[in-house]
């Protein structure tokens, strides 16, 4: 099959999130090895969140940021997901994630400025089509002092890792897609990773957008990079 690149219409992107809601949390897991949890907890460490923070998980998706962010501010704290994507929010509201959710674009958060400790994005950078704006409304919603962290999928720098990715993009993903009866549309997500920004243009765009003290940290052989910027 051939690459499918990163697609800048928002419908587009909405639609796919739409087709693949039902089978999302299972072939994440899958396709992660079931290592995302650990990898959300370390996002989340990398806050230094307090016990009454408010926080905003951006393209939250089926909400599983919820758990480790209410871990790290406890009942006291308040936590807002935001998705543009209804049937991805439906299966967060199903699973009664500790989190308060709305149907709303990352490109027009609706918080007022300076209102949140921390934001968090977990595989959502490079599926919003003007990921710009949405670092700037990240930025702008953030108290100063506040820190924001992406996790998400990244190309690995060893020529090993890069031939093993390649190897599992063409036979694993293909099979376990097939399994789910979602070819395309998961070929689509790790092939965005290829078209999307390097570590180092992420971080670039994150200083544009105001962030200072960006760094990264990679995960899983490079396959899975954690940036954090500072406001
Ligand atoms: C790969 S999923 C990640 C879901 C979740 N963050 C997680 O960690 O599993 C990407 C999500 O980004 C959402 N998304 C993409 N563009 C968006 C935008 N402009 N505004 C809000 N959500 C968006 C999609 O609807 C989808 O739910």
């Amino acid at each position: 099959m051939e690459p499918v690149p990163r697609s800048d219409c928002p419908e587009t992107i909405r639609e796919l999130f739409a087709q693949i809601s039902p089978t999302y949390d299972l072939m994440n897991s899958a396709m992660s090895l079931r290592l995302h949890r650990r990898w959300r907890n370390l996002a989340v460490s990398m806050l230094g969140l307090s016990p009454g923070d408010r926080v905003l998980d951006v393209c939250c998706g089926t909400g599983d940021f919820a758990i480790p962010l209410r871990k790290a501010v406890k009942e006291s704290g308040q936590i807002l997901g935001i998705d543009f994507c209804a049937p991805m929010l439906q299966i967060a509201y199903k699973k009664r994630v500790p989190m308060r959710l709305a149907l709303a674009d990352a490109c027009r958060i609706p918080l007022r400025s300076e209102s949140v400790d921390g934001v968090t994005v977990g595989w959502g950078l490079r599926n919003v089509a003007d990921y710009e704006s949405a670092l700037r409304e990240i930025y702008r919603v953030l108290k100063p002092g506040g820190k924001f962290v992406s996790l998400d999928m990244a190309v690995p720098r060893s020529r090993f890792s890069r031939s093993l990715r390649a190897a599992v993009f063409k036979t694993v993903i293909p099979v376990l897609a097939g399994v789910f009866g979602r070819r395309r549309e998961y070929q689509y997500l790790p092939n965005s990773t290829n078209t999307f920004l390097s570590r180092e243009g992420q971080a670039e765009w994150m200083r544009k957008a105001g962030f200072n003290d960006v760094i990264w940290r990679d995960l899983f052989f490079g396959n899975v990079c954690i940036h954090r910027g500072k406001k």
